[in-house]
């Protein structure tokens, strides 16, 4: 069955929360509050219109979500952000490639100049190589300012695409 990149509907949190729920507790790359409970994590995760959240469903399976917003509010608008997560079972199989290109889609369609990702872990290396092969730069390295559980303090990249 063809994997679909969809706008997320209220029904679609059960699907998703296990996704996010995996990610915010390994601590491995997102500086979420592991403790964080699902309707935290639903009221941050489902962020409301103009922004923009997308479920990759095989089907009725949620694989991957990501959502999408400007990065700050006023003469910062102009510029979009973003967050991504793909089932640990889905990954390596191009789930994430389609979440990115679809919030590049998005962004054009919406007339943002830019995207930014402001904290991309310096060891998350698979989602490092997919934005750098999409066009993304990195503007520069906050040194150590995430705690990896297993590396230790390692840096977060602002990431950069233009649109
Ligand atoms: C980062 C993440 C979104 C990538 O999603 P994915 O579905 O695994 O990625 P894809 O299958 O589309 O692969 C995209 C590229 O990433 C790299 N990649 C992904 N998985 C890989 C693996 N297991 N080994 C080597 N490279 C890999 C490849 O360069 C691949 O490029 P290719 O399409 O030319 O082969 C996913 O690993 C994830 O959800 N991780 C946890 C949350 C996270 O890190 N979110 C992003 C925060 S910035």
């Amino acid at each position: 069955m063809p994997v679909t990149i969809r706008e997320a509907g209220a029904d679609d949190w059960p699907g998703i929360w296990p996704i996010v729920r995996d990610v915010v507790t390994e601590q491995r790359t997102f500086p979420y509050d592991p403790a964080m409970s699902e309707s935290e994590a639903r009221r941050q995760w489902l962020v409301p219109a103009p922004a923009r959240v997308v479920v990759a469903a095989e089907g009725d399976r949620v694989l991957g979500t990501a959502n999408m917003y400007a990065n700050r509010p006023g003469p910062g608008s102009h510029v979009a952000s973003g967050s991504l997560m793909v089932s640990r079972d889905a990954r390596g199989s191009g789930v994430g490639r389609a979440l990115v290109l679809d919030l590049i889609a998005w962004a054009r369609r919406a007339g943002f100049a830019a995207i930014q990702f402001n904290a991309v872990v310096e060891t998350n290396v698979h989602a490092i190589r997919l934005y750098e092969s999409l066009g993304f730069v990195t503007l520069g390295v906050a040194p150590g300012a995430f705690r990896h559980p297993v590396e230790g303090r390692v840096g977060l990249r602002i990431m950069w695409l233009e649109l």
